[in-house]
């Protein structure tokens, strides 16, 4: 451990620097108030670790992500979601035993109450399925207080998987409301994705086969969308948790922030914006008007707070891609927009100086398309692959002897006291 000075208000500070497995060595300033009567200032915590974890990794200038150590690519090509999610909640790879102890207790959370069924109902039918999610896993908290005693830790293990769980049935029936199809329950004898695809495509009127290449697919999908150090959503969950709030609400402000088109709802608007330059063409009056500064247009789906390089997931995406368009034969001009598109940007001065790449929602659009999701759920599948994240940041946080309420301070800049003016004397 090093340490570091500071000078300020001509008297010297120094300040422990610590260092973690890999990655950057952090300055610790808890006692910099304290001693200097003065705050650290740094919006958007573009130089802020916010806290200590083991989960993810990522280092933005090789493009490197790691899960619990595991390389994303290893990952996406050999394992599944579902141990995906016992090594983030367990730290990790489960044995085959341990596996298929974890998908089978999660296959048992995966229906809803039949009360939570009938808030559906109160939405229009053309409600946004983001809404519909924020609302019905807030309300997750009115059906489940088992398992909502934060300091219990067999509650939070059971309120974890409960979440895991019945997100893919929340969001297959926010798609089935919106398209007046009746809902269709979870059958356990599937996959975690196998079921996800039944109960979003299935109907009650004919059997519903899953295609083992769209479903694997789907899981891969799922995996790349897990977790992600300390992105906003995860910060969002982490300061509602840090309050002692229960964690189906805690998730539920996660999904509000991750709808945002800077964060998960740049997939829905990558693919809007695809489908708006719509032939190869025009792909150069859109990345003029991506460096144009009067112009608030930007390349949705490229660049990233962290990554400076490729995303690593965005490079299994557009695999992906190819394998379900070849599954399928699909032939949207959508993709050849999406790889010029790309090209001609990496390939731009503009894109190379400010190390813009594309992300993780770059493709995940054209997938998600091809497979037969509308735009709007796009930013529902990733809530439902990224709860997993949330959970164990979560239970991480409050796992954490350290952890106390996130309270950040600010740069005051309004006005400095004066008197109330009564209103006949103003
Ligand atoms: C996700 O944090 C995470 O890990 C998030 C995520 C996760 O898994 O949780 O990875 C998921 O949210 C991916 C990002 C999805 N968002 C988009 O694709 C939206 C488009 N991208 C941008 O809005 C932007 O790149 C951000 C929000 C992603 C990152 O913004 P930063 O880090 O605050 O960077 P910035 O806005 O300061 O940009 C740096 C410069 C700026 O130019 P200058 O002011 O320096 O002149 O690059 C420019 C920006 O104008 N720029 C872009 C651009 N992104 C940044 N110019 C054109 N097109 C873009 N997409």
């Amino acid at each position: 451990m090093g340490n570091a000075k500071l000078s300020a208000g001509g008297k010297d500070f120094d300040y422990s620097v610590l260092s973690g497995s890999v990655g950057p060595d952090v300055i610790d300033i808890r006692k910099l108030y304290g001693q200097t009567g003065m705050f650290t200032f740094d919006p958007g915590f573009t130089s802020t670790a916010a806290c200590e974890s083991a989960l993810t990794y990522i280092d933005g200038d090789e493009g490197i992500l790691l899960h619990r150590g595991y390389p994303i690519g290893q990952l996406a090509e050999q394992s599944s979601f579902m141990e995906v999610c016992y090594l983030l909640l367990n730290g990790e790879l489960p044995s085959p035993g341990e596996l298929k102890s974890f998908s089978t207790t999660i296959s048992r959370h995966t229906m809803l109450h039949e009360q939570l069924m009938q808030f559906y109902r109160g939405f229009r039918r053309d409600a946004h399925p983001m809404s519909i999610m924020c609302g019905v896993v807030g309300a997750l908290s009115a059906f489940y207080h088992d398992s909502t005693d934060i300091s219990d830790p067999t509650h939070r293990k059971i309120s974890s998987h409960r979440l895991i769980a019945k997100m893919p049935t929340i969001a297959a029936a926010a798609y089935k409301y919106s398209i007046g199809q009746p809902f269709v329950y979870p059958d356990n004898s599937l996959s975690y994705t196998g079921n996800f695809l039944r109960m979003t495509f299935g109907v009650p009127a004919e059997p519903y086969i899953v295609n083992p290449v769209i479903e694997r697919a789907m899981d891969r999908i799922f995996i790349l969308h897990a977790d992600h150090e300390q992105n906003a959503s995860t910060s969002t969950v982490r300061l509602a948790g840090s309050s002692g709030a229960n964690p189906f609400a805690c998730i539920a402000a996660g999904i509000a922030c991750l709808w945002g088109p800077a964060h998960g709802g740049a997939n829905e608007a990558a693919l809007n914006m695809l489908r708006e330059i719509g032939t190869p063409d025009r792909i150069p009056h859109y990345i003029e008007r991506a460096k144009d500064k009067n112009d608030p247009f930007r390349l949705m789906g490229f660049g990233h707070r962290v990554y400076k390089n490729y995303d690593p997931r965005a490079t299994v995406m557009q695999q992906t891609v190819r394998e379900v368009f070849n599954e399928l034969k699909v032939t949207d001009p959508v993709f050849e927009v999406a790889i010029q598109l790309e090209e001609m940007a990496l390939n731009d001065p503009y894109f190379i100086e400010k190390k813009l790449f594309p992300n993780v929602d770059f493709y995940s659009g054209v997938i998600l398309s091809a497979i037969g999701f509308p735009t709007t759920m796009f930013t529902v599948l990733f809530a439902l692959a990224r709860t997993v994240g949330w959970v164990a940041q979560w239970n991480e946080m409050i796992s954490d002897p350290n952890q106390k309420i996130g309270r950040p301070r600010q740069l005051y800049t309004g006005p400095t006291e004066r008197d109330y003016l009564p209103l006949d004397k103003r």
